[in-house]
């Protein structure tokens, strides 16, 4: 990973191969960040290239200038920050992005310093932009691909006035390290992650941590009555496990519960997604990754709120025993559930992973998943679906992603999608209309939210993220192709908001 420091020298004379300003988009083009603390000669030369080359400052937009006069680095990089009022979650996003967007241009360099501008908020947010805009994921590249391909910005200073008290420097690469963790999760192929390798996974990294791991096999999950999870991987030679993971600080201020879709592979079982549509698939343990790297992280933090996660890890294959269309279950805590589609496969293994959850009493659950195609279609690509039983974890959940730069929308649950599950055979069906897709799975999902001591449900919010989980696209800001770390920055927050 790039190594970043942060950095209260003068930006002018810095021995780095890299020099990075931002600029603003302004009605006659790119309009470079006030208080740029550049030689007079230096500021003049980058403003002329910048309307001489018809800069806009968009975001994304990454102009390199050689030769600044003034300027010790050999090269001055000008990255867009976008309009100054652009509707993005929040300020210190702009910076976030055109961070990463930079870094990503000076794939192969040794070293930049970062000089965009703002306060410790928005050195935090830049040093984010940086670590993660370095990503690459290149464990399955051949010997003569992986020579040929540039290495990410190797050391990094972000310039930021005055001392401070946090480790800002610290906190961002723990956090970084975390979403680039989950990424890495996402990407590696399916062949390789499985529910059994996902779960060594989690524990190895969690080896010498202060989080503790309990891993089920398919004959504990039987013992458990877990029938939700057991029916999805039914239809896989790799069978089925539920992670516990256990971070349990010294007067912690409350206690929640995370829950995360871990399936490895979803094929769609008997009712098989088309090709296109399973290419993929492999992101379909996005959520469960986003669990585990966020409560890695918040034990490296040292935050002071206890959090359990549940792994929910099946493959969803088409098997001699899969699940059929028509079979009943029992899920965890006795309930029945009548299979309909086999390929509405996440709200079966979360369904377990939230009664799981309930029993512990936690102050909230939430659970977080790639759940719903219909999540795309309302929201698009780059935004999570945010839905709960309680009007006031919902904007706190909206409200944490934001704040750490995560697209959250809020989403309603009324009260008759419930109707659409109805089954004459069984409690309930784990389908219903297919207007409103997304709150028709999270409904299911809130069927199995257990009651507190007095009775009350248990304050839950569920996280759809089927569109920013994995970016079929080209890189943009700190985003690259390919899993995105979606979630983990959210579920940070939203557990620091508690402490
Ligand atoms: N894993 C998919 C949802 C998904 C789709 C995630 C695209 C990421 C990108 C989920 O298991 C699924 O297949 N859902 C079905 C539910 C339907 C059968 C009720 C869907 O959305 O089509
Ligand atoms: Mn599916
Ligand atoms: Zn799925």
């Amino acid at each position: 990973m790039t190594t970043l420091t942060l950095t209260d020298s003068k930006i002018a004379t810095a021995k780095v191969d890299a020099l990075v300003l931002a600029s603003t988009a302004g009605e006659d083009g790119a309009v470079l960040s006030e208080g740029t603390e550049l030689p007079k000669n230096a500021l003049t030369h980058v403003n002329q290239n910048l309307s001489a080359t018809g800069a806009t400052g968009k975001a994304d937009e990454v102009v390199k200038l050689a030769g600044v006069p003034g300027v010790s680095a050999a090269l001055v990089v000008v990255v867009g920050t976008g309009k100054a009022d652009a509707p993005v979650p929040d300020a210190a996003e702009r910076y976030r992005r055109a961070a990463g967007a930079a870094t990503r241009a000076l794939a192969g360099k040794e070293s930049a310093l970062f000089a965009l501008g703002g306060g410790a908020e928005q050195a935090r947010a830049v040093a984010e932009g940086v670590l993660l805009g370095g990503y690459a994921f290149q464990t399955f590249l051949g010997e003569g691909k992986a020579a040929s391909a540039k290495a990410p910005l190797a050391t990094a200073q972000v310039q930021l006035k005055g001392r401070h008290k946090e480790d800002i420097a610290g906190q961002a690469s723990t956090v970084a390290e975390a979403v680039r963790y989950a990424r890495d999760l996402v990407n590696t192929p399916p062949n390789v992650l499985f529910p059994e390798s996902f779960a060594e996974s989690v524990s190895r990294r969690a080896d010498g941590s202060k989080v503790t791991l309990e891993v089920w096999d398919a004959d504990r999950l039987q013992q458990e009555g877990c029938g939700g999870i057991l029916g999805v991987g039914q239809g896989s030679g790799r069978p089925p496990r539920l992670v516990t993971m256990t971070y349990k600080p010294r007067g912690a201020k409350a206690h929640l519960a995370f829950v995360g879709k871990g399936i490895t592979f979803d094929s769609g079982g008997l009712c098989i997604k088309p090709g296109t549509g399973m290419v993929t698939m492999k992101c379909d343990m996005a959520g469960a990754a986003a669990v585990a790297a966020s409560i890695l992280a918040l034990a490296e933090l040292k935050v002071p709120v206890a959090v359990t996660g549940y792994l929910c890890l099946a493959e969803n294959m088409t098997g001699d025993l899969a699940q059929r269309p028509g079979d009943i279950v029992t899920m965890r805590g006795g309930r029945t559930v009548e299979i309909i589609n086999t390929d509405a496969e996440g709200r079966l293994v979360m369904a377990d992973g939230i009664a799981l959850a309930s029993e512990q009493q936690p102050d909230a659950i939430v659970d977080i998943a790639t759940l719903t195609g219909a999540c795309i279609i309302a929201l698009g690509n780059r935004t999570m679906g945010v839905m709960a039983n309680d009007d006031e974890l919902r904007e706190r959940v909206t409200g944490a992603a934001t704040v750490a730069g995560e697209a959250a929308w809020g989403m309603p649950l009324p009260e008759e999608i419930r109707g659409s599950m109805d089954s004459p055979v069984a409690d309930l069906k784990h389908t219903g209309d297919r207007a409103g897709g997304m709150m028709v799975a999270a409904k299911f999902l809130e069927e199995f939210v257990g009651k507190d001591g007095s009775g009350q449900a248990i304050k839950w919010s569920h996280i759809d993220i089927a569109g920013p989980a994995f970016n079929e696209k080209g890189a943009w800001g700190y985003t690259p192709t390919g899993g995105t770390g979606s979630g983990v920055r959210a579920l940070i927050e939203l557990a620091r908001s508690y402490a």
